[in-house]
């Protein structure tokens, strides 16, 4: 899919990651001018130095979503590099393995096994930090570039939200609890910074296999485990997501003359997961 994004600039935060890389990879080759963000400097690079190999316009940051002066030195960069933005995309975030629990449901197996984490396993630091590093790490960056996007034609912000922020999902407590709150503050944004004509909105991708979760999908030696299997078995379309599958939304969201009156929604891309319950 190609889109005319040639009068954009985009922020994108994670973009050392394989799901707002894509993004990145594919803003840029719409015609967008593209600033990577990601805590981890090299991953950002190789992103950055994908798009420009391509052809586009590309600058890595190195930054932290959780640090506003983090932010505000990376918000300069840009625009010393481009001269403003008018996407955000916040991109960073995820879960971790250690706060999550082994089983779906409480079991006595998992309080008396040391190997399993059961329910008073849960690491409240780590927890915490989940819940900071979705949450804050989409609100601090927000705060940071709306100052920019309220300068900018076409300003817009896209969060990335999850199939736990509609009903909880099992085991990520931390992180289906961060992603509710990101549809929350997704619709509270939508609310205080219309006067400023900024759009807000939300993609809700299904399961798709990257870094911050490939622990909890896939075995040592590459295989699904059983949670995978039993997310395909739950997808109508039989299948996980590719990072592809989410490249038309974004897309779409990106072209205002595609969807210039789409605000404040929380949109899945979930190959039909939310269409049943299981049952
Ligand atoms: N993979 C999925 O199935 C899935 C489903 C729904 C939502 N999401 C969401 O999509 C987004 C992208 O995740 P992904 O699956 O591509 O994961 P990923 O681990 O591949 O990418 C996340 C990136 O964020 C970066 N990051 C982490 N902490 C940071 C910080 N403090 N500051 C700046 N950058 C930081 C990481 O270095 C990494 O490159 C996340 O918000 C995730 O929750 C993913």
């Amino acid at each position: 899919m190609k889109v005319d994004l040639s009068d954009k600039i985009a922020v994108i935060t994670g973009a050392g990651g394989i799901l707002a890389g894509n993004f990145a990879v594919h803003m840029a080759k719409c015609g967008a001018k593209v600033a990577v963000m990601d805590i981890d400097q090299a991953a950002a690079e190789k992103t950055a130095a994908e798009i420009r190999a391509n052809g586009g316009e590309a600058i890595a940051i190195a930054c932290d979503v959780l640090s506003k002066e983090s932010m505000e030195e990376a918000e300069k960069k840009v625009v010393a590099a481009f001269g403003g933005y008018n996407i955000l995309v916040n991109g960073a975030g995820g879960n971790n393995i250690k706060v999550s629990t082994t089983e779906d449901k409480f079991s006595q197996k998992a309080v008396d096994d040391p190997d399993m984490i059961s329910f008073f396993d849960l690491d409240i630091p780590l927890f915490r930090r989940v819940v900071d590093l979705n949450l804050m790490g989409t609100f601090i960056p927000t705060q940071v570039f709306v100052k920019g996007l309220r300068k900018a034609e076409h300003p817009q912000i896209i969060n990335m939200s999850s199939m736990s922020s509609y009903t909880a999902l099992t085991r990520v407590v931390a992180y289906s609890n961060a992603k509710a709150a990101i549809n929350s503050l997704t619709q509270w944004l939508t609310v205080h910074l219309g006067p400023l004509g900024i759009r807000v909105n939300a993609i809700a991708p299904g399961f798709f296999v990257t870094k911050q979760n490939k622990a909890m999908m896939t075995n040592p030696d590459g295989s699904l485990t059983p949670r995978s299997q039993k997310v395909i078995d739950h997808t109508p379309l039989g299948r996980m997501g590719e990072p592809d599958d989410l490249i038309g939304l974004l897309l779409f969201l990106c072209d205002h003359t595609a969807s210039g009156y789409i605000n404040g929604t929380v949109i899945p891309v979930d190959g039909g997961f939310m269409a049943t319950p299981g049952v």
